[in-house]
């Protein structure tokens, strides 16, 4: 048997593993899936909350499975429903992303934007994740993203794009702010420092994307919960080991999930509760994921003086 036929069967075995795994990653993008946390960290004698987090939709409109999906969540029953950008991976994805959303507008709701509301996507090589946060490309088209801000916000959605509102909602009252997406640096968190309410049953800090700078100051000035997005989990995972990258400056333990944030800020050093969702999406040139489903979360909040399951 020659040296090349030998070599021959490893290399197909190889190829045919190659070619299910990506065939793998492909389906993956569908397989939706909702994650749920417990938090305590309402105010002592609070009555229980649930806040849907929804990210990274990237819609496009032919994407229907994910539009039922997200439009079945209501069922949920979510006291406040929270999105954290990258709603956009089309400029035909406006009325479909508002339409998936129409059942859970009709709840209190905060939002900001990521980048991709803002620029239509390009290809792109996947690889250049691994040399650090991508840089935008020159070129990349505007998308019609005040249609989106206008859709949300005539339906009663808050934007919190470098914004901070006192949202007094029927037995909790929320203290927001939120930042435009510091990914490509719109970020001014100094147009909403300063304390939050302490006397707010949610002291709530929003970004797209996680980056230091703004998770600091956030959780300085008192934020009981920080939400944001943009690092879709890592989109691809390795089993035991979790991210390999962040597409920004946090550290890859908190690509995905729950965790807390310790910054100094006008409350002093204070540690704020922190959801990072992997997001429902990816980019309609790298549509891939690999243990790492798209997700939203469901996180059900209680005091601090309530036994867990209550
Ligand atoms: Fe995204």
């Amino acid at each position: 048997m020659s040296p090349l036929r030998t070599a021959g069967l490893p290399v197909a075995a190889l190829a045919a593993a190659g070619i299910a795994g990506i065939g793998y990653a492909i389906a993956e993008t569908h397989l939706f899936t909702l994650r749920t946390a417990e938090l305590a960290i309402l105010p002592p004698g609070s009555s229980p909350k649930r806040i849907l987090h929804l990210s990274d939709l990237h819609m496009t409109p032919n994407q229907r499975d994910k539009q039922r999906w997200v439009a079945d969540l209501d069922r949920l029953e979510p006291d406040l429903v929270v999105g954290t950008g990258d709603f956009l991976a089309d400029r035909h994805a406006i009325n479909p992303v508002l339409d998936a959303l129409a059942p859970l507008l009709e709840r209190p709701g905060v939002f900001t934007l990521g980048s991709n509301d803002y620029l239509a996507p390009r290809p792109f090589n996947p690889a250049r994740y691994f040399l650090g946060p991508s840089r935008l490309d020159a070129g990349r088209r505007i998308l019609p993203w005040q249609d989106l801000v206008a859709g949300l916000t005539r339906r009663g959605w808050v934007d919190l794009d470098n914004r901070a509102v006192r949202l007094d909602l029927t037995g909790w009252t929320i203290d927001s702010r939120g930042v435009n997406d510091p990914h490509i640096e719109l970020d001014r968190y100094d147009m909403v420092a300063g304390p939050f309410d302490p006397s707010a049953t949610l002291r709530l800090g929003v970004t797209h994307a996680p980056y230091r700078r703004v998770l600091e100051p956030m959780a300085g000035d008192g934020a009981s919960l920080i939400l944001a997005g943009h690092t879709h989990g890592g989109q691809l995972r390795v089993p035991g080991y979790g991210a390999l990258v962040t597409n920004c400056d946090i550290d890859r333990a908190r690509a995905r999930g729950v965790s807390s944030y310790t910054g100094f800020g006008s409350m002093g050093e204070h540690t704020a509760a922190m959801n990072v969702s992997a997001g429902l999406g990816c980019s309609p040139y790298a549509p891939i994921r690999f243990a790492c489903r798209p997700e939203a979360s469901l996180l059900l909040l209680r005091a601090v003086d309530e036994p867990s399951g209550h």
